[in-house]
């Protein structure tokens, strides 16, 4: 039989850990044939490059190079300049994974070109849609015809979206998969005692959703009680690009504030895994977190992943300064506790997606 071609997608930087794990496992299945794309939605070394290189990620067969816009610049660059590229490939499946412009654009034109989509991490919402994230889940989960779920409550939205349950596997968290295989060389790396650092003395900060940084004022009150802290205790901040001008012009900084350059995958995950406690608003970290039984401190109202709430060490604290100030008190109070990790978050979730796949056998065979 024919192996089933299996276009995967990457664009920004939280793709690349999720697409890692999938491309090697796929690499080993007779049944499965691999191409990978690259949107360039993220391009440069901090945010793209070095990532490939520390995960292992083969060099993009085509780099869409649609760089920074609009929304709706970014997603028409990527639809235009993806069509062509599925007309010359016509792979059996597009794989798309995470919540970013990427994502949800390259669902949407092979949906189009009667392409079947494979969703990695469906079913996750934060049910707020000013979040652009939540419109390209929606999107994506609606056009998809395999749909890959990290957590319990992925399985529960698309049950109640109607989303027929044929359609869906409980594969567990592929982002957990790239930890596992990576954590002893990221410890290895020394980052610690490189930043001048104590393993437990010191706190991570990151900070990028537009709702945070965009405006301001919104920065100056979500940062008030992390400066508090940074008196106390260093917080070492590598600053997404997106809040970089937005930092520098608002003036805000504290002596244990150390500001420094994104950060590649293994040097963050060294420094995260020995922190006294994260602060942040990605998505991603609260997942790390939980996995590394480090105390997660979640700068928003609302999480598309509760099972780091449930499972985990995730505390949502929104933006108020005096929740924020109380629950960094309370991470600080409470002794650290090793936690069962939420189901299927055991580094294997990548190849249960494989199995899956293989199972589709020829093309459009179960559409
Ligand atoms: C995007 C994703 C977000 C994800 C985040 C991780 C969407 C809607 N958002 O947000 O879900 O959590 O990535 O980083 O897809 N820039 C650079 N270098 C780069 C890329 C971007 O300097 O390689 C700068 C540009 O000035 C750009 C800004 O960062 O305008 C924001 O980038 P963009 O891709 O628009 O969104 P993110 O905020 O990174």
């Amino acid at each position: 039989m024919k192996p089933l071609h299996v276009l995967h997608v990457v664009g920004a930087r939280p793709n690349f850990m999720k697409i890692a794990p999938i491309l090697q496992s796929a690499e080993r299945s007779p049944m499965l044939r691999s191409t990978l794309v690259h949107t360039g939605q993220h391009y440069d070394e901090k945010m793209a490059r070095l990532f490939f290189e520390e995960l292992a990620i083969p060099r993009p067969h085509v780099d869409l190079e649609v760089g920074s816009a609009s929304h709706a610049q970014q997603t028409a660059l990527i639809l235009a300049r993806f069509e062509p590229v599925l007309l010359d490939l016509r792979p059996d499946l597009v794989l798309v994974v995470g919540d970013v412009n990427s994502t949800l654009a390259c669902s949407l034109c092979a949906a189009k070109l009667d392409i079947p989509v494979a969703h990695v991490e469906a079913g996750l919402r934060s049910f707020d849609r000013t979040m652009p994230e939540e419109i390209n889940r929606l999107v994506t989960d609606a056009v998809a015809d395999l749909l890959f779920v990290s957590e319990p409550s992925g399985l529960a939205n698309l049950k109640q979206e109607g989303v027929p349950d044929a359609k869906v596997h409980f594969v567990g968290n592929v982002m957990i998969d790239t930890l596992h295989a990576h954590l002893p060389r990221a410890r290895a790396t020394g980052a610690v005692s490189r930043h001048g650092l104590e393993p437990g003395g010191y706190a991570m900060l990151t900070l990028h959703r537009p709702t945070n940084v965009d405006e301001p004022e919104a920065l100056a009150r979500v940062l008030e009680p992390i400066l508090e802290l940074a008196r106390q205790l260093p917080v070492v901040f590598p600053v997404h690009p997106r809040t970089r001008e937005r930092l520098a012009h608002s003036g805000l900084s504290a002596p244990g504030l150390r500001t420094v350059e994104p950060l590649g995958y293994l040097e963050f995950l060294g420094l995260l895994a020995e922190a006294r406690l994260a602060l942040t608003d990605s998505g991603g970290i609260q997942e790390e977190t939980t996995v590394l039984g480090v105390p997660c401190i979640t700068l928003r109202e609302n999480t598309e992943r509760p099972v780091t709430v449930t499972h985990g060490t995730n505390v949502l604290a929104g933006t108020d300064p005096g929740r924020i100030r109380a629950a960094i008190a309370a991470a600080l109070a409470a002794p650290r506790v090793v936690l069962e990790p939420p189901p299927k978050w055991d580094g294997h979730a990548a190849e249960r997606i494989v199995e899956v796949l293989e199972t589709r056998g020829s093309p459009t065979s179960s559409r």
